[in-house]
């Protein structure tokens, strides 16, 4: 049976040193780190990733500023909304939630905010400055992998990673952070050939396919690190990844479980960028 990595001991202590640093940010600047997020409508899965939001800011000493707006916003409004908090000083991090409804378009509107507000790394810049490695914010789900991927003490250098799916949130940007880390890095899609072939070869294998019993054992190798990043439900309903898990696990030196694996770090890593994102105003002041 492989290691199992718990995301929520990971994201606790890394929690923890978020609040010390956002506690002495302020107590050293006057500055306290700063959250707007934009929910659209009334997803279902949206509106608890946004309570979730609220209560980590809360939990770190972060003001969080919600806007919860009706399904009929326009996108002009929204436009006129984030121009006036890419303004606003008291604001660094601003997260305008996916989806959004099909009478906006996203890509205007992540264009639109303040690349150094940017905390999901989702505007053209940042996703620039991923592709050179020298970036001012990680994205989230994938720099969540990357510190459970850290926390078994695993080198990286040289080794198969593949990552499966092509996401502009996820599987893109994965590849990015492996590659710099001196990976070997593998990208596979829902049109790649031979696919378990080459998930089998990998030394560490992250599926962000979003589809449950996905990755089987015979697409594992023997000692392989195995992160899931799915979030689907099984035919009971339940919550459940994109892994096999009692049957992978047993191949595995390490696996990520669903729940309790990626998902407590995704919003841990936001917060960690929106408290960057306050440290990089106070350095400026200086
Ligand atoms: N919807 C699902 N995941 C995300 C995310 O990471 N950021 C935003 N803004 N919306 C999402």
């Amino acid at each position: 049976m492989g290691n199992i990595i718990s995301g929520k001991e990971v994201s606790t202590a890394l929690r923890a040193k978020i609040r010390e640093k956002s506690l002495a940010l302020r107590e050293d600047y006057g500055i306290q780190p700063g959250l707007a997020v934009i929910l659209v409508g009334k997803d279902p899965a949206s509106q608890i990733y946004v309570r979730n939001k609220q209560r980590a800011c809360e939990e770190l000493g972060f003001h969080a500023f919600e806007y919860k707006l009706n399904e009929n916003y326009t996108q002009a409004q929204l436009l006129d909304l984030i121009g006036v908090l890419n303004k606003d000083n008291k604001v660094h991090g601003i997260l305008v939630q996916l989806p959004l409804p099909d009478h906006i378009d996203s890509q205007v509107i992540i264009n639109s905010i303040d690349p150094s507000k940017d905390v999901d790394a989702f505007h053209p810049v940042n996703v620039g400055k991923i592709m050179i490695g020298n970036y001012d914010f990680l994205p989230c789900t994938p720099a969540g992998v990357m510190e459970l991927i850290d926390s078994t003490g695993t080198d990286l250098t040289g080794k198969n990673c593949v990552v499966v799916g092509r996401s502009n949130i996820v599987g893109k940007p994965m590849a990015m952070l492996l590659l710099h880390r001196n990976a070997t890095v593998t990208i596979c899609h829902s049109k790649t050939r031979n696919l378990a072939e080459i998930c089998a070869n990998a030394d560490v294998l992250v599926s962000a396919v979003g589809r449950a019993h996905f990755i089987q054992a015979n697409m594992v190798k023997e000692g392989a690190v195995v992160i899931d990043v799915g979030m689907n439900h099984d035919e009971n309903g339940k919550l459940c990844g994109d892994v096999e898990f009692d049957e992978v696990a047993s191949k595995t030196s390490y696996i990520t479980p669903v729940p309790g694996g990626v998902g407590p770090m995704t919003i841990t890593m936001l917060m960690q960028n929106t408290l960057h994102a306050a440290e990089r105003k106070a350095a400026s002041r200086k």
